[in-house]
């Protein structure tokens, strides 16, 4: 077997020599030879599996290394990592484990290789490549991993049970492989997901979030939404989201089953390659607010009235809940929801430019991804519907441009500082300060007074008066 780019050979013969001078048997395996078998050159880890001490082949193998890397040693795990060329590299001895029930920490014991495959997560992941010199860069291969690769499907190399329930973060990591490499996950071990839902309860959410996040950036992240509902998975982890599911009739009226609009929205806003995490965040919770705002108006129809705002509310909470960074995201997801709705409200002749002007100021340099949300939102499958509505989207963005090109509102900046006012009036910092600002800023969004320094003094004089300052 080829194995693979100029470095990973160098490091496999290394690897190789090591192994025999200190007589212990290696193995390539995990992901790289999963993603070297499907040709998607993986380069963050490579696991290198020791029959024997891990720790005492990583420090056999930095002598081959110049100059001479760190070893970093994880003594519980009996494991060791090192870099070369920026490669990581990691090795573990062959363990068997057993767990109990109530948790997810084994008890390891070392074993031979093929205790190491059965203990691993799918037939997929249990490949294993030699490094030794009587079989070297033969594939090793005992629950037929390659075919699996081949049939493109997901399967436990144990009973799905125990492979689950002695760690049920593999429910959400093969929901995750699915999504990521578009597999489908086999009937029985499906079920066994079903089966262990609850089990995910003894994972940490950091964990559990760390998959999720995986399945959120993947080309089409719907195909584990949807997995992670049918499993039951969502239900304990998001249950906002399964509440929106459904579609409710009454006098021959209905809504849309806002579950599934939810997960075309993720998948439209995930067309961009390498898209940016918090914007597919907010396109997920976009319309979380619906379950709670819904109610059936007889002259109406169906109405969600605020649900932005009762969305974005929920937002702290959620990303608190989840362990999800409550700095920058959590404010700017908390904001694409809460504004989602606002360019639809101002599409139309009608639609002042302090309107527009204000949009900009509020939004500043996200904007661009509330843009490309509202967008996202379009799924009506009636294409002239759906034609109308994205133009009426350009349409406002035109003036928007216009707009900004003019007035400068985006990235504001008071052309009148604090430091203006208290020299101006020689004062002291106090409250007359903010309300002079603010009277500026609002001036200025309004149209009354252009963005430029000369207006905006003149009108901080007038201002400043009013609230009983002299210039001095
Ligand atoms: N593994 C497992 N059960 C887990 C985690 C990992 O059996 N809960 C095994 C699998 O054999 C996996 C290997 O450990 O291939 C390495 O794990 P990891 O680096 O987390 O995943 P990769 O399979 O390498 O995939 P990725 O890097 O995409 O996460």
């Amino acid at each position: 077997m080829n194995l693979s780019s100029a470095l990973h050979k160098k490091i496999f013969r290394i690897v190789s020599l090591s192994s025999q001078k200190i007589k212990q048997d290696s193995y390539v395996v995990g992901g790289y030879v999963r993603d070297f078998l499907i040709g998607k050159m993986k380069s963050e880890d490579l696991d290198i599996l020791t029959i024997g001490e891990g720790i005492k082949l990583a420090k056999e193998v930095s002598k081959y290394i110049y100059p001479y890397p760190k070893i970093k040693i994880f003594k519980r795990f009996g494991t060791a990592m090192l870099k070369y060329d920026n490669q990581k590299i990691e090795f573990v001895g062959s363990r068997k484990e057993s767990y109990h029930l109530s948790s997810r920490k084994p008890f390891i014991e070392l074993g031979s290789l093929q205790d190491d495959q059965n203990r691993r997560d799918f037939t997929i992941n249990a490949l294993a490549i030699s490094l030794n010199p009587d079989n070297y860069g033969e594939l090793i291969d005992p629950f037929g991993g390659l075919s699996d690769l081949k049939k493109k499907i997901l399967r436990t190399p144990l009973d799905s049970d125990i492979t689950y329930s002695d760690d049920p973060l593999r429910m959400m990591r093969a929901i995750r492989f699915a999504t990521q490499l578009q597999f489908t996950i086999e009937e029985y071990s499906f079920k066994s997901i079903q089966k262990n839902k609850n089990r995910i309860n003894i994972v940490s959410i950091e964990r559990i979030i760390e998959e999720f996040n995986k399945i959120l950036l993947s080309k089409k992240p719907s195909i584990g939404l949807f997995l992670l509902y049918k499993s039951g998975l969502l239900s304990i982890i998001l249950p906002e989201l399964t509440l929106l599911k459904g579609i409710e009739e009454k006098n021959g009226c209905k809504h849309k089953d806002n579950f599934y609009h939810t997960l075309q929205v993720v998948d439209n806003v995930s067309k961009e390659k390498d898209g940016f995490l918090w914007l597919r965040w907010a396109a997920l919770l976009h319309d979380i607010g619906k379950s709670s705002t819904k109610k059936f108006l007889p002259k109406i129809g169906w109405s969600f009235h605020s649900h932005e705002f009762v969305g974005s509310k929920m937002v702290p909470n959620i990303f608190q809940r989840l362990k999800l960074p409550k700095g920058d995201p959590m404010k700017y997801v908390k904001k694409m929801i809460q504004y989602s709705y606002k360019p639809i409200a101002l599409i139309g002749n009608r639609t002042s430019d302090t309107a527009i002007r204000r949009l900009l100021f509020d939004l500043g340099k996200d904007l661009e991804d509330l843009i490309k949300l509202c967008l996202a939102d379009i799924t009506t499958n009636n294409i002239e519907k759906r034609k109308q509505y994205k133009k009426n989207i350009y349409l406002l963005m035109e003036r928007v441009k216009k707009l900004e090109e003019r007035d400068r509102i985006q990235n504001w900046k008071s052309p009148i500082s604090g430091n203006d006012i208290m020299k101006a009036f020689r004062i002291n910092p106090c409250k007359k300060i903010g309300v002079i600002k603010n009277f500026i800023k609002d001036s200025i969004l309004e149209g009354k007074i252009s963005n430029e320094f000369h207006s905006a003094y003149l009108l901080m004089l007038k201002k400043g008066e009013e609230l009983g300052l002299k210039k001095k």
